[in-house]
């Protein structure tokens, strides 16, 4: 048995990792029993119960925001982390800590391999990357896995507790027509997937970098389209480009993971993200 420690219990990863990890393995921490961006606190938490396993779930990602407010984002998403991974040096443990797909330019057309040069075009980006070197100089123990585009039941806490999906049925509740990026493609993720799978990867111990996403592709646009089809409501759906939608922050034009590291240990079993996208509307009661 294990003793594995989850760093935001409450939030969208963090509470499907709640769900799948086994009761008596799993000690679930949220910001008010740890926050990383405090070192001591960090060390005594962690030094008290010495876990085997510590899954960092925390960001600080606003992606736009992080643009105008740069100490935050490397506060949480690149110091926070040296402390943890020192932390998890000093007692012994295992670190697993979960990156982005936004750690990639874009510029490709094929899914993005582990083994791809990361070229980040956010300040959030930055502050991931550069996070994900902490782990990797200071630890010989640890996990780093990259996902993209989350929902799942708890909704993302970060960013005021809802998802693109929750987004999407929200405007629907006000708007008979909605405008969606369609020049944005990558893998959406559920976060029970993602949940089960690191699960499952933590206890093979073949520590390194993984992709973890559902399967398939599609942009923002399909992604949306599929939400109301799946629903069975018809809404229409416009297109419009990254360009029209004007963010702060640039976001890659292609973010596709491919989960070359997991089919390498014949691990890539991931559903395709229509199938999971269909048990995310079942579990949140919208579909039967
Ligand atoms: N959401 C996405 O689409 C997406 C895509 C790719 C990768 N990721 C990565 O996936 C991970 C999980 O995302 P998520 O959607 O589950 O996020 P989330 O719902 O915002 O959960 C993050 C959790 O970390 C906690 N937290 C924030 N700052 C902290 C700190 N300084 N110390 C300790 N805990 C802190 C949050 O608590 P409070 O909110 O109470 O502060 C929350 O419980 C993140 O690392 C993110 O970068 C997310």
């Amino acid at each position: 048995m294990m003793k594995i420690a989850i760093i935001g219990a409450d939030g969208q990863l963090g509470t499907d990792l709640s769900k799948v990890i086994a009761k008596d393995e799993q000690i679930p921490l949220t910001i008010n029993d740890i926050d990383i961006t405090n070192k001591e606190k960090t060390f005594a938490v962690l030094k008290k119960h010495a876990p085997d396993v510590v899954i960092n779930t925390s960001a600080y990602h606003q992606v736009d925001k992080c643009e105008e407010e740069l100490q935050p984002a490397f506060a949480v998403n690149t110091f926070g982390v040296k402390y943890l991974a020192r932390a998890c040096r000093e007692i012994g443990s295992t670190l697993v800590h979960i990156s982005t797909d936004y750690v990639f330019d874009g510029g490709k057309d094929r899914p993005y391999l582990e083994t791809d040069m990361p070229n980040p075009q956010s300040v959030y980006a930055i502050s991931k990357l550069a996070g994900e070197q902490c782990v990797k100089y200071v630890l010989d123990k640890y996990f780093i896995v990259r996902s993209s585009g989350l929902y799942g039941e708890a909704g993302c806490l970060g960013k005021g507790g809802g998802n693109f999906v929750e987004g999407m049925l929200k405007r629907a509740t006000s708007q008979s027509e909605i405008k969606v990026v369609t020049d944005e493609v990558l893998a959406p993720t559920y976060t029970l997937d993602l949940a089960n799978k690191i699960y499952e990867l933590i206890r093979t111990r073949h520590y390194g970098l993984y992709h973890i996403v559902n399967h398939g592709q599609c942009s923002w646009h399909e992604f949306a389209v599929k939400i109301f089809e799946l629903l069975g409501r018809h809404i229409t759906i416009h297109k419009i480009t990254a360009k029209e939608f004007i963010t702060i922050a640039r976001r890659p034009k292609y973010s596709v993971l491919k989960n070359e590291g997991l089919a390498r240990l014949k691990m890539d079993n991931l559903r395709s993200w229509q199938d999971a996208l269909k048990a995310y509307l079942v579990e949140k009661g919208y579909l039967r």
